[in-house]
């Protein structure tokens, strides 16, 4: 059966459309509509597509004819919504993986060759830095790490062989800030590559390409979907370099399920909603936290205490919805504080509607020396907080009532 369709029922095309608000092009990116003329994007849950004739198959192989053949390579899905991150991070293109870690491995996988060097910040997400001293070796690739405050030593550890500068910002659990233009200025003058994980900001506070990045890489696990349910990643970046990360992973296979991808892309419409509402939320719980005689030190980036606080106003348009602080009396009072909490959630994950508390050093890197610990901001008493979107009241009643039992 095939329906009429009125005037108005396509979306507009890319090549049709005029670059939009941020919010429109969350909710107004959107995958062309079948016969059925459906409002929402419907899930597009089959792996592969058909072919009118043998002709028609042998041009989309070879690449004459844009269109979907497997969903290892591309689904509508999947495109929309990488169209989605593409336009909201500013970028050229994208693709979509099956969760942050593959998006990152895939990334440094395409782009590095063996003997090649990479100089990051020290504070990068655990398996990132697993993947650095770990993993990357194995192809004699090494790693020469910065810390936060020793951004004067990088153009010191570029040699030769150094491919990629590497940064998270703001820094996943310390919430300290790099500063993405200072950064950018030194990738473009020794001619590397520079890939910003953008995962706590999300591209509605922070877009890193405007600051010179060359790629920018999501967990979208966390606040783009936001509501705790699907794993995701995804790199955006320039035509070229995504040229290569795209070969490498349509023959690797590392791309994100429609299913996931449908979510998603569903959580992008409410993005810059929820960011604000997270925003406003975790910025009251810094100010109650500062103000509390059991914490010792409270990093939010949009506090004007935090050390990097005037590269956060630059760069960002909000602090985000991760505050970490120092509780008083160390590990033990950092235990006591995540047994004593009654409503929130004691969780690894991040970005979610519920708000979700961590501790660190007996926990995520119990396994670190202090010193190493120490090295990227985690101090015995750091106590992380993903604030949610519940009542900043009923929030806050709980964190207090933890810190005074
Ligand atoms: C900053 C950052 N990057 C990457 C990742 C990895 O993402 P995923 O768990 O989706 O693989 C995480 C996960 O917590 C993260 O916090």
């Amino acid at each position: 059966m095939v329906l009429a369709r009125t005037k108005n029922s396509q979306p507009e095309t890319n090549n049709q459309r005029m670059k939009k608000h941020f919010e429109t092009e969350a909710i107004r990116n959107q995958t062309e509509r079948t016969q059925f003329s459906e409002h929402s994007t419907p899930l597009y849950l089959t792996s592969s597509f058909i072919f009118e004739d043998a002709e028609e198959m042998r041009a989309s192989f070879a690449e004459e004819k844009e269109r979907n053949l497997y969903s290892r390579f591309t689904n509508p899905n999947t495109t929309e919504f990488v169209n989605k991150i593409v336009a909201m991070e500013g970028a050229q293109a994208g693709y979509a993986f099956a969760t942050g870690m593959s998006a990152i491995f895939s990334t440094f996988a395409a782009l590095l060759n063996a003997g090649d060097h990479v100089v990051s910040c020290r504070s990068v997400f655990g398996s990132t830095h697993s993947m650095f001293t770990k993993f990357l070796p194995k192809w004699n690739i090494n790693t020469s790490y910065f810390k936060v405050d020793e951004v004067d030593l990088v153009e010191g550890l570029i040699t030769e062989n150094t491919k990629i500068l590497y940064i998270e910002t703001p820094t996943n659990p310390a919430v300290d800030i790099l500063d993405l233009e200072l950064l950018g200025k030194i990738a473009k003058k020794h001619n590397l590559i520079y890939i910003v994980d953008n995962c706590f900001a999300t591209p509605y506070v922070q877009q890193p390409i405007k600051f010179g990045a060359d790629l920018v890489i999501h967990s979208a696990t966390k606040l783009i979907d936001g509501q705790g349910r699907v794993l995701g990643g995804v790199t955006v970046g320039s035509k070229e370099l995504m040229r290569e990360i795209y070969l490498f992973a349509r023959n690797t296979g590392p791309a994100m399920s429609p299913f996931n991808a449908w979510v998603l892309s569903k959580s992008l419409e409410t993005l810059a909603i929820r960011v604000e509402k997270h925003s406003k939320n975790a910025k009251k719980v810094a100010k109650f936290l500062e103000a509390n005689e059991n914490v010792e030190l409270v990093k939010y980036p949009f506090l004007k205490s935090h050390p990097q606080y005037k590269v956060a106003k630059k760069q960002m348009k909000l602090g985000g919805n991760v505050v970490a602080f120092e509780i008083k009396g160390g590990i033990e009072a950092g235990i006591k504080f995540l047994d004593n909490i009654k409503m929130c959630s004691l969780s690894a994950n991040l970005g979610d509607t519920r708000t979700i508390v961590t501790h660190p050093s007996s926990t995520t890197h119990g396994r670190l020396s202090e010193e190493d610990r120490l090295e990227v901001g985690i101090t015995n008493g750091l106590v992380r907080i993903s604030v949610g979107l519940e009542n900043i009241n009923d929030i806050i009643a709980d964190i207090e009532q933890a810190l005074e039992s």
